[in-house]
This record gives structure tokens, sequence and C-alpha cells, in this order.
């Protein structure tokens, strides 16, 4: 996703209540929380998907990340737009930005129900894959953070990336808990992110669960 840098964009960011930044600083809000569950979405786009989870289960703590503050700072708006239009703070929802592989530096052992991976960047070139949220190494830096037999819930329209995904999951030794081919032509609870929303209607959309 390609974004013009916006300097007052990323200034509102900053000063965004729910933008954050520091370690320490999550943390204390988990530890604050210690009966809630922790919900992360990683490369959240402009977070359509986050909000409306959080919004259904204000009960628990959900976290968007992305690695780029511009498009974060679009999110943000989003978010600010949509609280002010529908008269509602969503105090469980926050925002933070880091690269995934940096996870287990944030996040301490455990404290992580389940990670939503939508609609990742394919990295198409053989190259790049060690780029891909489904390569093996970003699977073990998330197990780390991850509670026992957490999940992990991925979507995407990609079937190269789908077959990547499904393999490097199966090696890495996680466990299928549900695999769909075409996810909208099933009754399952779903939440459509932005991406969904443009590219579902030039094919299938393709989904796994995995347990560790
Ligand atoms: C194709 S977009 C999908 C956005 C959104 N999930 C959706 O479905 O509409 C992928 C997003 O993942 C973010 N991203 C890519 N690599 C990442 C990483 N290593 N850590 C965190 N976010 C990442 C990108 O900046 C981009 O915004």
């Amino acid at each position: 996703m390609r974004t013009r840098f916006n300097a007052k964009a990323i200034e509102q960011l900053n000063e965004f209540d729910r933008y954050i930044k520091e370690t320490e600083k999550i943390q204390e809000i988990i530890s604050k929380n210690k009966d809630k569950k922790i919900y992360l979405e990683i490369g959240m786009g402009k977070g359509d998907f986050i909000t409306q989870l959080s919004m259904l289960d204000k009960d628990n703590i959900y976290i968007g990340v992305e690695l780029s503050p511009p498009v974060l700072a679009l999110a943000m708006k989003k978010l600010v737009r949509f609280e002010e239009e529908n008269n509602i703070r969503l105090d469980n929802l926050y925002f933070m930005s880091f690269d995934a592989i940096n996870i287990a530096s944030i996040f301490k052992e455990g404290q992580i129900e389940k990670i939503y991976l939508n609609f990742s960047d394919p990295w198409p070139k053989k190259k790049h894959a060690k780029r891909r949220l489904t390569n093996e190494k970003f699977l073990a830096e998330y197990k780390k953070v991850l509670r026992e037999n957490g999940q992990i819930e991925f979507k995407t329209d990609n079937r190269e990336l789908f077959e990547y995904s499904l393999v490097s999951m199966q090696n890495y030794g996680l466990k299928f808990i549900e695999v769909y081919l075409d996810l909208h032509k099933t009754d399952v609870f779903n939440i459509q992110t932005e991406y969904e929303k443009k590219f579902s209607p030039f094919g299938p959309i393709y989904k796994i669960i995995v347990e560790y």
C-alpha cells in the first residue's frame, strides 16, 4: 500500500491517544487489563477489520499493527471519523507501528490470544519469500507471544500466497483447524477488510485457521 508522506498526518498520529509508541506503555495497558484477552491484527492497513471486531467485543483488547506510519495515520483518521459519526469511543482498540518480525520484543510469552493476518503483501518474487508474513521465521516469532494453542487466522485473495502459506504452516507443524477455498460462498461469520471488498469480485477469498 503506497501512501504519500504527509507530515501533518504523522503529527496527528503521534498525538492520537490510542496510538502506542512505547513497549512499556502497551505492557502497562496489558497489566491493567489482566482479565482481558489480547487480539492482534498484523498489517491492518486502514483498519476496517479490527475496528469492527473491537466494536463487537468490547470486553477484550484489540491491537492493530501496521508497518507504515502514513498508512496508520489514514487508519486513525478513519477511526476518528467513524467514532464521531456513530457517537462511540472504542477504548479497547489500540494502534501500533512496528515490523511483525520484532513482535517478541514488544509482547511477552503467552500474552496474545490470536493473530489475524489479512491480505498480507504477497511478495511474489522467490527472493522476497522471507518477507511474507506466513514465512516460517515469522511463524516462529508469533509462537513466542501467543498463548498455548494460540491461533492465527489468515485470509488472502492471492492463490500463490495461499499455497505458500499452507506449505509453510504445515512444515512448521501447525494444526489446521479450518480451511476455506471460497470463503464468501460459505455462511461463516466474516468481517471484510478494505482489500477484501476491493478484490473479492475478481476471485475467491481463501482462509486458513491454524493452531500452535
Ligand atoms: C496488502 S495490505 C492489507 C491491508 C489490510 N489488512 C486489508 O486487508 O485491507 C498489507 C499491509 O501489511 C503491512 N505490512 C507489510 N509487512 C508488514 C510487517 N512486516 N509488519 C507489519 N505490517 C506489515 C503493509 O504496510 C500493508 O499496509
